[in-house]
């Protein structure tokens, strides 16, 4: 190496000792006429040296230094700084490379800056501390659960990138076949298939730290390209594949936390839609969804009576905070997200309620609410009447809304989300039921004699693990029995000739003996963000897109010239307008 140290390393004990440091100029300083302070950095810190100021070195060049460890007079000492009680003096300090001078600064006062600089110089953002730690922790959890799956015998298999075109769920990324004009493979939305195939191929336990790519708009927790923690196990049922996921998870968690969080408790589907009115609920707060139908069955309240579901939030203390500008606004939104209204009411001291609507509701509908709530003065509570799904949909947004704290700010809640319904909702066109999940999750073995008769009732062996309101990953048993499948294809208006032709190349290996199976994928990127306190998973990726998913810094997506294009027998349209 050419350095003896790094910059984050040297103390008191290495007073007197003669050291080389590499790294680029944080800083530079005039002291007095001879004599500069210059901070040199690496990703391990910083080491202040004494210089002779005819030194020619400016921010960001990249030296090499050799000098003498002092300690710093008492006055000098930087409390809080890891190497802040010395300094290297009798410097001879050589340029390794020049640097233009930065589009930003490289220390915390970067925060601000817009990120579409910070992405066209991801490679100067790199350089700053917070992207270091965030990279860091992301290998570190990679590690983890690396080693998690090795050690429970999991084999780790490449799946291939170039596969056919597959409907699962997001668009595709399509890649034009140079030899066969007209043709084209599509890239990865996961490894789904082919993990089954390896069970088919007695692989038994498989598991990949795998590139996934999905062509759908970006957001906090939405990249084209992220990673999974993919892996499926034979020979299962649901609890094996939770218990073997969950290691891995917490020894992640662990590992950057150095807390190993509890066991994950494990709550149905419905449950959480009961509770907190999302299948991916957040426990770090209360505010329960609070069930009220019972109370209002001879209601002479007209948005009462004909609703199937009545439920309601209660906001502590809120009648103070939420005025009636901010009240009109919370309706909105509760209209926004499918509400045909929205009914508040304040507590009064007396038990009686401040509200629009409180002369409809009677004296003793008024002493059930607060009961069933056990509101007290000064509390506002938020009442949805509507179909089951719109109540806890809408109240389950609106508790998001108002109690939700960011999710990174903690602490760690951890829950597995289970029995997930098979179907949801009808396609608007056929009736038929729609797909929860996939069409090749398996039903549940106790709602089965279901199947045909009451689809919509019928539970999956599917299911998805939550961090702080967040998903962090899904799974499911798989159908292993081709008879199955067709019940399910049947339900779904897929005849044989339609399943053959869009998934022979899946179904035909099932005749050759599948194992019963199951598997589950985690967002590595997702659990790295909210490990690492962050609220975008961008700040745990390299070179991640913006947004507009154009790569400020390369370019891309970018055109490419006709030869290119003919050779793939591929002509372009005119823009559309
Ligand atoms: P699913 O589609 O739910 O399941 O994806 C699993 C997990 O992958 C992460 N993820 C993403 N992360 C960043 N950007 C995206 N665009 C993105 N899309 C998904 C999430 C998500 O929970 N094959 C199934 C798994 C299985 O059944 O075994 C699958 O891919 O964290």
């Amino acid at each position: 190496m050419m350095r003896t140290h790094m910059c984050g390393e040297l103390r008191p004990e290495n007073i007197g000792e003669i050291v080389t440091l590499t790294g680029w100029v944080n800083r530079r300083r005039e002291h007095g006429e001879h004599l500069a302070f210059v901070d040199i950095r690496d990703h391990s810190g910083i080491t202040q040296l004494v210089v002779d100021n005819a030194v020619d070195v400016r921010n960001e060049y990249v030296i090499k230094v050799t000098g003498k460890v002092e300690a710093r007079t008492p006055d000098t000492v930087k409390v809080g700084m890891a190497t802040g009680e010395i300094e290297l003096k009798e410097c001879q300090v050589e340029v390794l490379s020049e640097a233009l001078p930065p589009p930003f600064p490289m220390d915390d006062r970067a925060e601000d800056v817009d990120e579409q600089v910070r992405l066209k110089h991801r490679y100067l953002d790199l350089r700053r501390e917070r992207m270091q730690r965030n990279l860091r922790i992301r290998s570190r959890v990679n590690a983890a659960v690396r080693s998690a799956m090795i050690r429970q015998d999991f084999v780790e298999v490449e799946t291939p990138m170039l596969m056919p075109s597959t409907p699962e769920g997001a668009r595709e990324f399509l890649v034009p076949s140079r030899q066969r004009p007209g043709n084209f493979y599509a890239l990865p939305q996961s490894p789904q298939l082919y993990k089954q195939l390896l069970m088919v191929g007695g692989l038994d336990r498989y598991f990949q730290v795998a590139r996934c790519l999905r062509d759908e708009d970006l957001r906090a927790d939405r990249q084209y390209e992220f990673m999974q923690l993919d892996m499926e196990m034979s020979f299962v049922e649901v609890d094996d594949v939770l218990n073997a996921v969950e290691v891995a998870v917490l020894d992640a968690a662990e590992e950057i936390s150095g807390i190993r969080p509890g066991p994950i408790q494990r709550i149905t589907w419905h449950e959480a839609m009961e509770r907190f009115g999302s299948d991916k609920p957040d426990l770090r707060f209360g505010m329960e969804l609070v069930e009220l139908t019972a109370i209002f069955s001879s209601t002479e309240f007209k948005a009462f009576s004909t609703a199937a579901a009545i439920k309601g939030i209660r906001v502590e203390g809120g009648a103070a905070g939420y005025g009636r500008n901010k009240l009109d606004g919370l309706t909105d939104e509760a209209k926004s997200f499918g509400a045909k209204g929205m009914v508040w009411l304040k507590v009064n001291s007396d038990g009686s309620f401040d509200s629009p609507v409180a002369k409809f509701i009677s004296a003793t509908e008024t002493a059930a609410l607060i009961d069933a709530f056990g509101a007290t003065e000064g509390d506002l509570l938020l009442l949805i009447a509507d179909d089951w799904d719109t109540t806890v949909g809408v109240l389950g947004e609106l508790r998001n809304r108002i109690g939700r704290p960011p999710v990174s700010q903690g602490p760690f809640e951890y829950v597995w989300v289970v029995d997930f319904p098979l179907f949801v909702g009808r396609d608007g066109a056929t009736g038929r039921p729609k797909p929860g999940h996939h069409a090749f999750c398996h039903p549940h073995l106790d709602d089965l004699d279901r199947l045909e008769s009451d689809p919509m009732s019928v539970r999956a062996w599917a299911y998805d693990l939550v961090l702080n309101g967040w998903e962090l990953g899904s799974g499911s048993i798989r159908i292993h029995d081709p008879a199955l499948q067709r019940r399910v294809f049947e339900l779904l208006g897929i005849d044989e000739e339609e399943a053959d032709r869009r998934f022979g190349f899946f179904l035909e290996p099932f005749k050759y003996g599948a194992p019963p199976h199951g598997g589950f994928a985690f967002g590595l990127e997702r659990l790295g963000a909210i490990l690492a306190g962050e609220e975008n998973i961008r700040e745990v990726i390299a070179f991640p897109k913006p947004q507009s998913g154009i790569d400020p810094l390369t370019g891309a997506p970018s055109e490419v010239d006709e030869a290119q294009l003919a050779e793939l027998g591929i002509r372009l349209l005119p823009p559309a307008t």
